[in-house]
């Protein structure tokens, strides 16, 4: 008897791609101030954010989601058939089950691709980028594609003070392969499930049905604040080390856009060069969570500030509490 046969893989992964789907619906900070006691001074001194945007008409999680996986198809040049595994990466999917990632796998026309969601909030697209590397080395997948998508806007409360301003939709999309130079670095990611309330819902679904009320984002902002410049500031150093680079190797920094003074927290906790682009996508597109790390990877790269073959670092971090990043070279 031979024994199991085991998968056998490429050697490396890349990305092979990256594209975003941007809603149509411009909020500025003037009209978020109708719906909240701010001022567009406070909101931009305190966050960053100008404007955000909301789903317009007809747009959904879903046609997100497929807008920016086709786009992430065609500019990877491979076809939907040669996808293996579909994940996305979404909190705001109005179904419990099936998965969209299934929907979107058989409306791409992949061959049957497996397909699955993760719950991982504003690191989701980092966790399903590490998953991706993973698949693509071990041979369970040849291509994946990761989607990380959200409707914020529908679980926000526009009337409370702490959260409105913040929050926004979007989508984004990537290909990881496979390569014979290593495109990705190692994952460093955790979780902290002693601070689970530090954004959660303002009901469970059970209360949600039983009340008729909407379970609204709700979050200790100044917890979730100490814990993304210290604890996070941290992990995105080890990132770079389990990388084996220093922060003169870095071409591109793509922090989630949750606020820019986490931003700049963590700048100073790195001492990153002056030569880094740093992504502050957050002033147009606000905070969209999953969406939030593709899309400043897609709009840096279409503005030219960025450049294919570059090391970027990437951080996600958000209701878990849990957190992921990875060097990765530009597509
Ligand atoms: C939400 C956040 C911007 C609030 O900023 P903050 O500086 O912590 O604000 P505080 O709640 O301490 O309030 C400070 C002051 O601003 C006021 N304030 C609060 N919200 C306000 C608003 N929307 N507009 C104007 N003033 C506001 C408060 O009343 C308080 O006033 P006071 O000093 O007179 O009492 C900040 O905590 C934050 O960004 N946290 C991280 C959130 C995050 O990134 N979440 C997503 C992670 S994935």
């Amino acid at each position: 008897m031979s024994g199991i046969a085991a998968s056998q893989g490429a050697p490396f992964a890349r990305l092979l791609s990256i594209a975003s789907s941007v809603p149509s619906r411009v909020v500025d900070n003037a009209e978020m101030c109708t719906y909240i006691d701010s001022s567009d001074e406070w909101i931009q001194q305190r966050t960053g954010i100008a404007e955000r945007r909301w789903v317009g008409e007809g747009e959904t999680v879903e046609t997100m989601a497929l807008a920016s996986g086709r786009t992430a198809l065609e500019r990877a040049g491979i076809d939907a058939s040669e996808l293996g595994a579909v994940i996305v990466s979404t909190v705001t999917y109005f179904h419990q089950t099936p998965s969209l990632a299934a929907k979107l796998a058989f409306q791409l026309g992949t061959d049957g691709a497996a397909a699955f969601d993760i719950s991982a909030a504003c690191a989701g697209f980092c966790y399903g980028l590490a998953q991706a590397e993973s698949l693509v080395r071990s041979g369970a997948a040849t291509y994946v594609l990761v989607i990380g998508v959200e409707e914020l806007s529908r679980f926000t409360d526009i009337h409370d003070r702490s959260t409105a301003f913040l929050f926004s939709d979007g989508a984004g999309a990537a290909v990881v392969g496979p390569s014979e130079v290593n495109g990705m670095g190692p994952v460093v990611w955790g979780s902290d499930g002693g601070q689970y309330q530090a954004i959660t819902q303002t009901a469970g679904w059970s209360e949600a049905l039983a009340d008729h009320v909407t379970p609204y984002i709700q979050m200790d902002g100044r917890a979730v604040f100490k814990w993304a410049s210290g604890f996070i500031s941290e992990a995105t150093k080890q990132v770079l080390d389990a990388a084996g680079l220093t922060p003169e190797d870095l071409d591109v920094f793509i922090p989630h856009q949750a606020n820019n003074r986490i931003t700049d927290a963590m700048l100073r906790h790195l001492k990153l060069p002056e030569h880094v682009v740093v992504a502050r996508t957050i002033k147009q597109f606000g905070n969209n969570s999953a969406a939030s790390v593709p899309m400043a990877m897609d709009q840096l790269l279409t503005s030219g500030e960025a450049k294919s073959g570059q090391t970027a670092l990437l951080i996600g971090f958000g209701a878990g509490l849990v957190y992921a990043g990875q060097v990765v070279t530009l597509p």
